[in-house]
């Protein structure tokens, strides 16, 4: 562990602000020691605070404050874990393992229903790859009604929508939407006119018997990152237009307003959405109208390019996890007379990190 006091001067320097320091002391007087949380507000701080002394033993540091001799004792790690620049929540570009279909294992990267299920840590490592990679399959899964919601519980919870706790997706005699029809699905988000959006996507496999109908998975930040470095000016366009995404049936009306590309404070990026069937007219000037779909063809240019689109065939049993927020999906075109299901529900990334970090506090 690196001394945080080695920067030699009359006191020793510290790389982080007084006011920071006492904001997080962790003493029993600043924090509940039942839960942690704080039992005081910014305002509480004296405004003029300053480190006036820090004695440093092995493991930990000890602060004296001006002007009032409060002391914080702080784990060299935990400061650490908090310089300037260290990772964040996990969900930006920064977290991620970016992936053309080619950076991807061969075979496909696919993991046992029995072993995820019996060891926690091959459970772990499943939900970290959708975290990194931003999904994972799981195959032997069973071949039931419904399992799509159990496989939701073993990470997190079911997003219910006005679609219920889960859809089917099959080949419907008065489609409310082209997934339900044996048309080809271009690479896409789910639902962007939900606020908020669901985080992930779980689609379970219980009947594939058709020619077609294979999916595709592709790597929307990769996209974004690409358009950034080849066409910055179009990138921008994107991360600063609101384009609203709406659907309605005779129950529900939901629109909600979002960039296709959005940027966390940082300016790294956070979510993508991509979705042509429930993208809206834009109110823009014709002048930023213009400007915006130069940047969109672009984007959809991008996004259209094979090398990013890893392809496979989900078979009976098989069910495929994803970031909503960052991956676009796809399936190939099938006979309409053909027979295919698949069961899909929606849940959310927070639960998935949670299970993630419990399981790994649990080694
Ligand atoms: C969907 C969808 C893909 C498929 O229902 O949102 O994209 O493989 N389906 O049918
Ligand atoms: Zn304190
Ligand atoms: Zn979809």
């Amino acid at each position: 562990m690196p001394t945080l006091t080695s920067v030699s001067s009359e006191r020793p320097a510290l790389p982080f602000a007084a006011v920071w320091l006492r904001d997080n002391c962790p003493c029993t007087e600043c924090r509940d020691p039942r839960n942690g949380q704080k039992l005081f507000g910014i305002a509480d701080v004296p405004v003029d605070v300053r480190v006036l002394d820090v004695t440093e033993s092995r493991e930990t540091i000890t602060v004296t404050f001006a002007p009032d001799g409060h002391r914080a004792e702080f784990a060299l790690a935990w400061l650490d874990a908090h310089r300037a620049d260290s990772a964040g929540d996990g969900r930006s570009e920064r977290d991620k393992t970016m992936w053309s279909a080619a950076d991807l294992d061969d075979p496909f990267p696919r993991w046992s229903w029995s072993g995820y299920r019996a060891d926690p840590l091959e459970r772990a490592a499943a939900l970290r790859q959708v975290q990194r990679l931003g999904f994972a399959i799981l195959s032997g899964t069973p071949v039931a009604d419904q399992t799509v919601l159990d496989i939701a519980a073993t990470f997190g919870f079911v997003r219910e929508t006005n679609y219920g706790r889960l859809f089917d997706v099959r080949v419907e005699a008065n489609p409310n939407n082209l997934a339900f029809t044996g048309m080809a699905i271009a690479p896409h988000t789910d639902n962007p006119y939900r606020d908020p959006v669901p985080t992930l996507q779980l689609l379970h496999c219980l009947r594939n018997a058709v020619e077609g109908g294979e999916s595709g998975l592709l790597d929307g930040f990769h996209a974004a990152a690409l358009l950034r470095k080849e066409d910055p000016a179009a990138f921008d366009v994107l991360t600063s237009t609101l384009v609203s995404f709406a659907w309605s049936d005779t129950g529900t009306v939901l629109r909600a307003d979002r960039p296709l590309i959005e940027l966390d404070a940082l300016g790294h990026i956070r979510e993508v959405r991509f979705n042509n069937r429930s993208m809206q007219a834009l109110n823009l000037s014709p002048a930023r109208t213009l400007e915006f779909y130069r940047a969109y063809r672009c984007f959809a240019e991008i996004i259209s390019r094979p090398d990013l689109l890893v392809s496979f065939r989900l078979e009976a049993g098989d069910c495929v996890i994803f970031d909503n927020t960052r991956l676009l999906h796809a399936r190939t075109a099938f006979a309409d007379s053909g027979s295919r299901h698949l069961q899909g529900c929606y849940a959310d990334l927070d639960a998935l990190a949670s299970t993630v970090a419990v399981l790994g506090a649990g080694r």
